[in-house]
């Protein structure tokens, strides 16, 4: 439960580099989350150094190649502001771990009522992991970042990083370089109904 009130998504990183020891412990954590079907439809790809830097650049490509498209549509302006600022977030983050689903295909292709079915539990698995690690790194004394915004750059990192996987997103990972007050959760009398 400490854990659980702890954690906060961390935006400010110090430089200080994480030893893979430590992020080989949060990575064992995430691979203790319960699977639909026990199918572990999770893989990991840990960047750091310059590899980061080149997958980080590939998403800066596919970011404005994206805010070109999308210019004329409402909203896109916000979204894609949001998703630059994520990305000089994950710069400054000394670790970044992409996140596959690798039962699942591309979110630009149609897919039967079943196969959604299906994604949607390996979706749901692959975020158990995910708070899995956030938890087990908060720990650790290792802030984090959970991350979807990779989205907007969808094809181009697929592409680079060489996967017919799904891209589910990212976690940073860092020394927080802020302590963020707990941010606002809506209350059990909004959301729960005793029936
Ligand atoms: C699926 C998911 C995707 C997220 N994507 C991003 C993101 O791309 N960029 C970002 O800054 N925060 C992202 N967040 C973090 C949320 O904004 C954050 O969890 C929420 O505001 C609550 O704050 P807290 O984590 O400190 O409790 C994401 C969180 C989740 C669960």
């Amino acid at each position: 439960m400490d854990y659980i009130n702890d954690r906060r998504s961390i935006r400010k990183y110090k430089p200080q580099i994480i030893d893979k020891r430590l992020i080989d412990e949060i990575l064992n954590a995430a691979i203790l989350a319960p699977s639909a079907k026990n199918r572990q439809p999770w893989k990991f790809i840990v960047y750091s150094g310059t590899t980061k830097d080149e997958v980080l650049a590939v998403m800066e490509k596919g970011l404005i190649k994206t805010k070109e498209e999308l210019k004329n549509m409402p909203n896109s302006e916000y979204m894609l502001s949001d998703a630059f600022n994520t990305l000089r977030i994950m710069r400054e983050a000394p670790t970044i771990i992409m996140v596959l689903n690798t039962n699942g295909s591309s979110p630009f292709t149609d897919v039967d009522t079943f196969a959604r079915i299906t994604e949607i539990c390996d979706s749901l698995s692959i975020g158990a992991a995910i708070e899995n690690m956030l938890l087990k790194a908060t720990e650790l004394g290792i802030g984090t970042l959970w991350i979807a915004n990779t989205c907007y750059a969808y094809n181009d990192l697929v592409s680079y990083i060489g996967t017919t996987a799904q891209l589910i997103g990212a976690v940073a990972l860092g020394y927080a370089d802020e302590a963020p007050t707990p941010r606002p959760r809506k209350s059990l009398d909004e959301i729960v109904e005793y029936r």
